[in-house]
């Protein structure tokens, strides 16, 4: 729980939900913002549809929500993702219909023994921060890695810290 509290106050524009007529949740994508050898890329932490509510391309939708915004809020260069080997329905999605590839595999990462595909997709990596034409990233936020020019909602750094110790042991996406 406090791993979610963590993904919704640091990366509020991140977190898309799906509702049905009567305001029920129906689907949700959770994502994030990392920093990797100064690429700043984004990274779907959770994405679920309701068993009833499947098939219909909500799963699409809340997906496209959030690489725009990883996108156009934070310039992200690349959107990353684990899935299961085994999970059909996930990987087709991310293949078949968003353009995902295959980065990486990487075994035994699921608790129970599973390996997990390390699926990239390339976004254009709009810039937000206008430095002419070098590539090099500036952060002046302080809010370290792809501080989105509007601040909204920030996590205090306690919690933060907190939180990210312990994302090891919650549910993984996939
Ligand atoms: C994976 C999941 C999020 C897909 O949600 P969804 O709203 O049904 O997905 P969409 O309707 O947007 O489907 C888009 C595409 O995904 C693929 N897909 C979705 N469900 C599929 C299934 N059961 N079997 C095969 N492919 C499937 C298809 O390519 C589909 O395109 P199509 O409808 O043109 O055939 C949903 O099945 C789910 O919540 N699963 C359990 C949680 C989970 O696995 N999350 C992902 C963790 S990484």
């Amino acid at each position: 729980m406090k791993y979610y509290f963590y993904h919704i106050l640091s990366w509020p524009q991140l977190l898309y939900v799906a509702e049905d007529y009567n305001g029920r949740i129906v689907g949700y994508v959770l994502a994030k913002m990392e920093e990797e050898s100064n690429e700043c890329h984004g990274h779907i932490t959770s994405l679920a549809v309701l068993r009833t509510h499947r098939k219909l391309g909500l799963a699409t939708k809340l997906m496209n929500a959030a690489q725009t915004a990883m996108e156009q809020v934070f310039g992200a260069e690349y959107v990353s993702l684990h899935v299961r080997k085994s999970n059909r329905a996930a990987f087709n999605l991310y293949t078949e219909t968003l353009g995902y590839k295959i980065h990486d595999v990487e075994a035994k990462y699921y608790a129970d023994g599973e390996d997990a595909y390390d699926m990239r997709k390339q976004l254009k990596g709009k810039q937000i921060h206008h430095h002419g034409h070098t590539s090099h990233h500036h952060h002046h936020h302080g809010g370290g890695c792809c501080a989105a020019d509007t601040k909204s909602v920030e996590a205090r750094p306690d919690s933060k810290s907190e939180a990210k110790a312990s994302t090891k042991s919650e549910s993984k996406a996939g």
